[in-house]
C-alpha cells in the first residue's frame, strides 16, 4: 500500500484536460437505427472482457486498487452481460453505411474545441450493448496511446499503467470521446472523477437516452452504472464465450446465447446501448506531423526500463522481467506501485456497493 501522499500525487495526474461537457441529442432517430442494425444483423458479438483481457493479472492492472488484502480475484468476478464490437477502428469506417456517423464533423469539432485545438481525426467507434446488467467496475480508466507504444500495437494493462504512471505525458496521445449512451432505465448513470479519483465524483444523471458527454477517458476514472432489474442482471448460463446478436426476424429481438443456446432475450427498449467515438487531437500542425512520422516514438524497451527505474527509485523492490509483456509477477509490482488506492467516493445516487455486490 503506498503512503497517503503518494496516493493523492497519483490522483492528482488523473484528470482531464477540461471537465466533462454533457451534451444532448447526438444522434437522430434514423442514425441510431443505422447502428442498431448493423448490430442485429452483423455479430456474434462478444463479451467486453472476453475481448480485451486474457488474464485476470492483465485485467485487474485497469482497475488499480478496491480489493482489500488477501482478497484473490479471478476473472469470474467481474463476468457481467455487457457485449462490444467495432463500427470503426484505425481512423477506417468498418461499415460504408456508418460513414457519416464516425467522420462526424459535428463531433470533431466538440473534439477540437475541447482541447482548444487545431486538428482532430476519428480514431475509433465502437459500441457496448447488454440488457440488464450488474455493475462489478469501481471505476476505470480507457486505454490511453503514446506515440510509439499504442493500445493497437501494447496491451490494455501496459497502456493504463504507463498512463497512471504520469512518466509518458509528454508522448500522449490527445484524445477526445463522445460518450453517448441510449438507455431508458430511470436508475442507470455514468460515474465520473473529473478532479481525480481521491476527490468527489460527479455523475450523468438517469435516464440517459440519447445524450452523452465530451471527455477524456484515458485520464478520467468512470464507470457506466448497473442496470435493469436485479433478478436479470446475470443471466444463468453466462460464459466467457457466450454472445450477442439480433433476434431472427424481429430487429427489435436481441438475445445473449452460451455455446449456441439462448440464455436472455431482450427488446430493443430494455437495452442499454451506449456508442463510444474516439478521436485523436492534435493542438497544431507540428504535433500532427510528429504523431504521424515517427520522429518522436516511444519503444518498449524505454517504457520498461523507465517504469522499472521509477519504481526502485522510490524504493520499492521489481524483478527484471525476461518477457515483460506478460510476466504477471511484474504486472503486478507495477500495478501496485501505481495504486492510487480505487475512488475514494461514491455518489449517493449510484453507492459504491453496486460494485462486487455478488463477488465477496
Ligand atoms: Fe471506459
Amino acid at each position: 500500500m503506498l503512503t497517503e501522499a503518494r496516493r493523492r500525487e497519483l490522483s492528482a495526474l488523473l484528470q482531464p484536460v477540461a471537465p466533462p461537457r454533457q451534451l444532448d441529442a447526438l444522434y437522430t432517430e434514423e442514425q441510431k437505427r443505422r447502428m442498431l442494425d448493423v448490430i442485429h444483423d452483423k455479430g456474434d458479438w462478444k463479451l467486453i472482457i472476453a475481448q480485451h483481457f486474457p488474464t485476470a493479472e492483465s485485467l485487474i492492472a485497469t482497475f488499480a486498487g478496491g480489493f482489500p488484502e488477501g482478497f484473490e480475484p479471478t476473472l469470474d468476478m467481474f463476468l457481467t452481460p455487457t457485449f462490444r464490437g467495432f463500427f470503426a477502428n484505425y481512423s477506417a469506417t468498418l461499415y460504408p453505411e456508418l460513414h457519416d456517423l464516425f467522420y462526424n464533423e459535428r463531433f470533431l469539432a466538440y473534439a477540437r474545441s475541447y482541447w482548444g485545438a487545431e486538428y482532430a481525426k476519428p480514431q475509433m467507434m465502437l459500441f457496448n450493448i447488454n440488457g440488464p446488467c450488474g455493475n462489478k467496475d469501481p471505476g476505470h480508466l480507457d486505454s490511453p496511446s503514446f506515440r510509439g507504444v499504442r493500445y493497437e500495437n501494447a496491451p490494455t494493462w501496459l497502456c493504463s499503467i504507463m498512463g497512471r504512471s504520469g512518466l509518458f505525458q509528454d508522448y500522449l496521445i490527445k484524445m477526445a470521446q463522445v460518450i453517448t449512451w441510449f438507455s431508458h432505465d430511470p436508475y442507470s448513470g455514468f460515474t465520473y472523477w473529473p478532479k481525480g479519483p481521491l476527490e468527489a465524483p460527479e455523475r450523468l444523471a438517469s435516464p440517459v437516452y440519447n445524450r452523452g458527454v465530451l471527455v477524456q477517458n484515458e485520464m478520467m476514472v468512470h464507470r457506466g452504472e448497473a442496470c435493469g432489474p436485479l433478478d436479470r442482471q446475470n443471466p444463468q448460463g453466462l460464459g466467457f464465450d457466450s454472445v450477442f446478436t439480433g433476434a431472427a426476424g424481429d430487429p427489435d429481438g436481441w438475445v445473449v446465447k452460451t455455446d449456441g443456446r439462448e440464455i436472455a432475450r431482450y427488446h430493443t427498449d430494455d437495452l442499454r446501448f451506449l456508442v463510444h467515438w474516439s478521436s485523436e487531437v492534435f493542438m497544431d500542425y507540428a504535433e500532427l506531423k510528429k504523431n504521424m512520422d515517427g520522429s518522436d516514438d516511444l519503444t518498449f524497451d524505454r517504457v520498461f526500463d523507465t517504469l522499472i527505474k521509477d519504481v526502485r527509485s522510490r524504493g520499492m523492490e521489481i524483478a527484471t522481467p525476461t518477457d515483460p509483456i506478460s510476466d504477471p509477477a511484474f504486472i503486478k509490482a507495477l500495478n501496485d506501485a501505481y495504486d492510487y488506492g480505487g475512488p475514494a467516493e461514491y455518489p449517493a445516487e449510484a453507492p459504491r456497493d453496486q460494485v462486487f455486490a455478488d463477488a465477496v
